[in-house]
């Protein structure tokens, strides 16, 4: 009995506003599936699984498409502050959705491509460089060149042991070989989730430490 009365209290605080988050992130994926990449949010299970990834000494992250708000959450629940973390988001009502729901969280609309320029134009760099790029981004259907482009505007941005943080739906690193070797990233495997739709593996990718080797040809 008690339980049972507990239990109606809590529904609409507890459920409500995911399942209306939902169904906007279903009406913005219906106008444009490919750029959502996702039928539905992020589940908490993920948000845990790209979080636990952050170093213990991480002050400031940036987000890329932020959706509705699933890891922004579960980054300002970690003790991020508010000023430093900055989201990037495309779609126009998700962005507006975003600055309404984390008013002190730095919310620009924009492309992930154009970071570097954002985030110094928002004046968030004045503050530091970020200690990891937490990604959203539906990387696995970008292109090559689309990637490379994420990744250099990301890389620019986060310190030197700065950490991009990606997740996907398919079975190994979305990121094209060439990029990786281009930009001399690596990439670990982190944590797998079947709580999740469709189910989802966390991928850290950091700056190899050695310089890449160009091949050279011996002179005959
Ligand atoms: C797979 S959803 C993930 C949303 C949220 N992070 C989550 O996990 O629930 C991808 C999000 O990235 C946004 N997006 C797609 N392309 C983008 C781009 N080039 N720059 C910024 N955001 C983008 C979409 O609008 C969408 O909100």
């Amino acid at each position: 009995m008690q339980k049972g009365r507990k239990r109606i209290r809590l529904l609409p605080r507890l459920r409500r506003p995911s399942l209306e988050a939902g169904w906007k992130f279903f009406r913005q994926w219906m106008r444009s599936p490919r750029e959502m990449s996702a039928l539905s949010p992020s589940s908490r299970e993920l948000a845990h699984k790209m979080t636990h990834e952050l170093l213990k000494s991480t002050r400031r992250v940036i987000e890329l498409g932020g959706g509705t708000g699933v890891f922004t959450r579960a980054l300002l629940a970690l003790g991020i502050e508010p000023p430093d973390l900055l989201v990037l988001e495309l779609n126009q009502t998700l962005s507006v959705h975003l600055k309404q729901a984390f008013p002190d969280v730095v919310v620009e609309c924009a492309d992930a491509i154009d970071l570097e320029r954002i985030a110094a134009d928002s004046g968030w760099l004045a503050g530091g460089n970020a200690d990891a790029v937490i990604c959203g981004l539906g990387l696995l259907a970008m292109t090559p060149a689309n990637q490379r482009s994420v990744l250099t505007a990301a890389f620019a941005v986060l310190a030197p042991n700065g950490r991009f943080i990606l997740f996907t739906y398919g079975p190994a690193n979305p990121i094209a070989r060439e990029v990786m070797l281009d930009l001399n990233l690596g990439a670990r495997r982190g944590g797998f989730t079947l709580k999740n739709l469709p189910p989802a593996t966390v991928y850290v990718l950091t700056r190899n430490r050695s310089k890449r080797v160009q091949p050279q040809t011996r002179a005959r």
